[in-house]
């Protein structure tokens, strides 16, 4: 039966072993050998009890202790040859792993696109602040204090200083008519802010897109012109174009415009519901009043104006049936339109 010394021998070869190993093979075989269920150290242990009392307590302290670093070094080894598994399974002649990354969201997409059609027209892009102050967002447009149409917009107001989230892209027409003279063909685009009910159909950001046009002898046609054109550009050909009156503060008269559905070219379907058309912005000629509080004369100069719901023409192209989803940024939602 084994004593401390023999234990030592014992420890020293059993490591040495490890060390020698090649394999996880040659592992599970030391492994196996010394602490397995026949193994020789267990056997020692099994067979304390055949050893006098004061031998058995240091006898059974040095096998116990060398069972556990034998253990312990086992699995050491093992975690080596995992690492050198991975290692030797790379082939540096393969092609590398493509990174995924993301890609430009599809309201960017829709917004860009409709910007350079109209740049192609003309009309020069021009940026605005996306915190206006209420007299660009309300009053410059026509907007009296009480107007009952402010109370339309649900606007989020910024405490104390007059300002607002711009409910609508419409004031860099205010800015643009105050700092420039006619002729203009200007074109603006960008986030607006409106405290609405969240739901399939509206969220709190959204975007627009924002033209006008003032010069002399303008009139209804040079609008529907440049707004065939862009359907046609955007859309596709053969789609009609109807304008239905309609009323906006900075516009007389005003008009809402639809265009004849591209899904079943006006006969009636699910995306019109059955009217066969489809309204994707609101038009109108300049009022008089926007042109005379940015310093213009009303009787010599006129203008149109358009404005588009970057959402809404995204949401009827791409048949989606709720806004939010451009909102929660599900990468498995944007990548299907890259
Ligand atoms: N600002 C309007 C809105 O938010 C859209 C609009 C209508 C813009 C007519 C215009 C326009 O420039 O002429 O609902």
């Amino acid at each position: 039966m084994a004593g401390v010394s023999e234990i030592e021998t014992l420890r020293a070869e059993a490591l040495e072993a490890v060390r020698a190993a090649a394999s996880k093979t040659d592992l599970e075989n030391i492994s196996v050998r010394y602490i397995g269920r026949k193994g020789i150290i267990t056997s020692i242990l099994k067979r304390l009890k055949e050893l006098p009392l004061d031998q058995r307590k240091t006898v059974g302290a040095a096998a116990n202790r060398l069972k556990a670093e034998l253990e312990g070094e086992i699995k050491a080894a093992g975690d080596k040859f995992k690492i050198s598994r991975i290692e030797a399974s790379i082939d540096p002649t393969l092609p590398g792993i493509a990174r995924r990354i993301g890609a430009v969201h599809p309201i960017i997409q829709a917004m860009d696109q409709m910007c350079r059609s109209f740049q192609r027209m003309g009309f020069t892009l021009v940026p605005g602040p996306d915190i206006e102050t209420d007299y660009y967002n309300f009053e410059a447009l026509n907007f009296p204090p009480d107007h009952p149409a402010r109370d339309m917009q649900d606007t989020f107001y910024i405490e104390g200083d007059n300002l607002v989230l711009r409910t609508h892209t419409t004031p860099v027409q205010a800015r643009m008519l105050e700092s420039c003279k006619p002729p203009m063909k200007v074109i603006t685009a960008g986030k607006c802010y409106r405290n609405e009910e969240i739901s399939t159909r509206a969220y709190c950001v959204f975007h627009q897109v924002d033209g006008f046009l003032v010069d002399v002898g303008v009139t209804m046609a040079d609008l529907k012109a440049v707004l065939v054109a862009f359907c046609r550009d955007f859309f596709g050909e053969g789609l009609k174009l109807r304008l239905r009156p309609s009323y906006f503060p900075f516009t007389e008269p005003s008009a809402e415009v639809d265009i004849s559905c591209f899904l079943c070219r006006g006969k009636g379907c699910q995306l019109c519901k059955y009217t066969g058309w489809l309204e994707i912005l609101g038009s109108g000629m300049i009022d008089p009043n926007v042109l005379e509080m940015a310093g213009h004369d009303p009787e010599k100069y006129t203008g149109y104006a358009f404005g588009i719901g970057v959402e809404r023409i995204a949401m009827l192209k791409h048949g989606i049936n709720d806004i939010r989803l451009f909102y929660e940024n599900d990468i498995r939602f944007i990548r299907q339109f890259r």
